[in-house]
């Protein structure tokens, strides 16, 4: 196993590319299986969960190649097992949106489920509720979910909550329903917008990606095409704090900031400078960070997946921060990580009080998931003495050689290969 070595301490200056989004990348990897022919995949970054993708796309029939550019050509799908099998599914959960384009496209499915996660329970009821809605016959055996439907026809789905991968798996299946569906109180992210907008240049109907309300007329079918994915607004979202942690002055290119509104704003609040230029984001740290509370929502409230990084923000910040967690259960697994470093964190609930600014030390740290271990790249670039990471293959799975990214900003960062677990 690996581990990465920080000594912190070093402000981050200079430019940086932002990559392709992994959480867009991801389901139009899954919805490549809708078209005729072969779809071609720019921007794509180099994550393990890509790779995970690309193995269960070719498990299911396609050829798949290429690296940053993929191809995925999904002929041979309709004659394979049009399985998603355990071992795959356990290791990423986003496995489950193949179960939209399989039956829209070739009728049945069989996709293990995916059971709890680090982060909490992640059911998927609300996929199947929308999927059965659409004219699925599902069944549950042997830990997986059976799918039949020899023609799904559009109609209408109220989700109990604004779900994306959900979103994103009932829109798919709806592409190629007979009929028009209408999904309500669905997930507006980003991810599910840039979606939409790869099924429509496939040949999809779909209007109201971005809104609460999504109608999808159904299409005969849809072809292989070309795409860039969008840039990461998560990967941009940490690596500015990162400047900002550290003192440091940061240009992100590219970054998608009309997607980040809600990120800038609490950057703002804690006296960040934040200055959209022509070709991205640039931001400045001030001499002072001040407090900021946050609470996560679905988009365009501030989002999840950027709240372990922020409470390291927090931990630098003068005065008392209050940041609460509604979307998971357990998403404070990074607290007891930045505890041992220094961080003062009081967790009631779902609530983390955090006080500061307190000065971080280094010390050996265990990533557990994939955002929290980024908090504690970020922890290690602003503690004194050295910070080694262990189980970095969850940092991986959505962060492209962390250490090759941060190093020309200035980080002391390296990885070592043949770490202890
Ligand atoms: C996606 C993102 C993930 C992000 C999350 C929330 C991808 C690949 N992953 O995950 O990085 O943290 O959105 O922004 O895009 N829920 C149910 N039943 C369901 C589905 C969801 O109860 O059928 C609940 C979940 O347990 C969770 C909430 O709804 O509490 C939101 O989950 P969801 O939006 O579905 O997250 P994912 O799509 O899994």
């Amino acid at each position: 196993m690996d581990k990465i070595v920080i000594h912190g301490g070093v402000p981050l200056e200079g430019e940086i590319q932002i990559n392709g989004a992994k959480n867009a990348a991801l389901l139009i990897q899954c919805a490549a299986l809708l078209g005729e022919g072969k779809t071609t995949l720019r921007h794509v970054p180099r994550l393990s969960d890509v790779r995970t993708m690309g193995r269960l796309l070719e498990r299911l029939g396609c050829q798949v190649g290429g690296d940053r550019t993929l191809s995925i050509d999904p002929a041979g799908v309709a004659s394979g097992a049009l399985e998603a099998p355990y071992e795959l599914v356990k290791t990423m959960r986003a496995s489950v949106t193949v179960m939209g384009p399989l039956l829209a496209r070739y009728g049945r499915a069989r996709v293990s489920l995916p059971g709890g996660c680090a982060i909490g329970a992640r059911p998927i009821d609300q996929h199947l509720k929308g999927l059965a809605a659409l004219g699925a016959e599902i069944e549950l055996r042997h830990g997986y979910v059976e799918l039949r439907a020899k023609k799904l026809r559009g109609s209408a789905v109220m989700f109990d909550m604004p779900t994306v991968g959900g979103t994103q798996n009932v829109m798919m299946a709806a592409t190629l329903a007979k009929g028009t569906s209408r999904l309500e109180n669905v997930a507006r992210e980003p991810e599910v917008q840039e979606l939409a907008r790869f099924l429509n240049k496939m040949g999809a109907k779909i209007s109201g990606a971005g809104t609460p309300v999504i109608e999808v007329e159904g299409v005969e079918s849809l072809r292989g095409i070309d795409h860039a994915v969008v840039p990461d607004r998560i990967e941009a979202g940490t690596i500015a704090i990162a400047a900002a942690v550290t003192g440091g002055d940061v240009l992100l290119r590219d970054a998608p900031v009309d997607d980040m509104h809600a990120v800038i704003a609490k950057l703002q609040e804690a006296s960040v400078v934040c200055t959209v230029m022509p070709h991205g984001l640039r931001v400045q740290a001030p001499p002072t960070l001040g407090s900021v509370d946050a609470t996560t929502r679905p988009y365009p409230g501030f989002p999840t997946d950027m709240q372990a990084q922020l409470m390291v923000l927090a931990t630098q910040s003068h005065g008392q921060s209050i940041i609460t967690e509604t979307i998971f259960e357990n998403r404070f697994m990074h607290v007891p990580e930045l505890q041992r470093m220094g961080a003062d964190v009081h967790v009631n609930g779902n609530t983390a009080a955090v006080r500061g600014p307190t000065p971080l030390s280094g010390t050996t740290v265990m990533a557990t998931d994939l955002r929290a271990s980024a908090s504690l790249v970020l922890a290690g670039l602003v503690a004194e003495g050295p910070t080694e990471i262990r189980r970095v293959y969850h940092l991986d799975r959505g962060y492209e050689s962390i250490e090759k990214r941060l190093r020309p900003l200035g980080a002391r960062i390296e990885r070592f290969h043949g770490a202890p677990g």
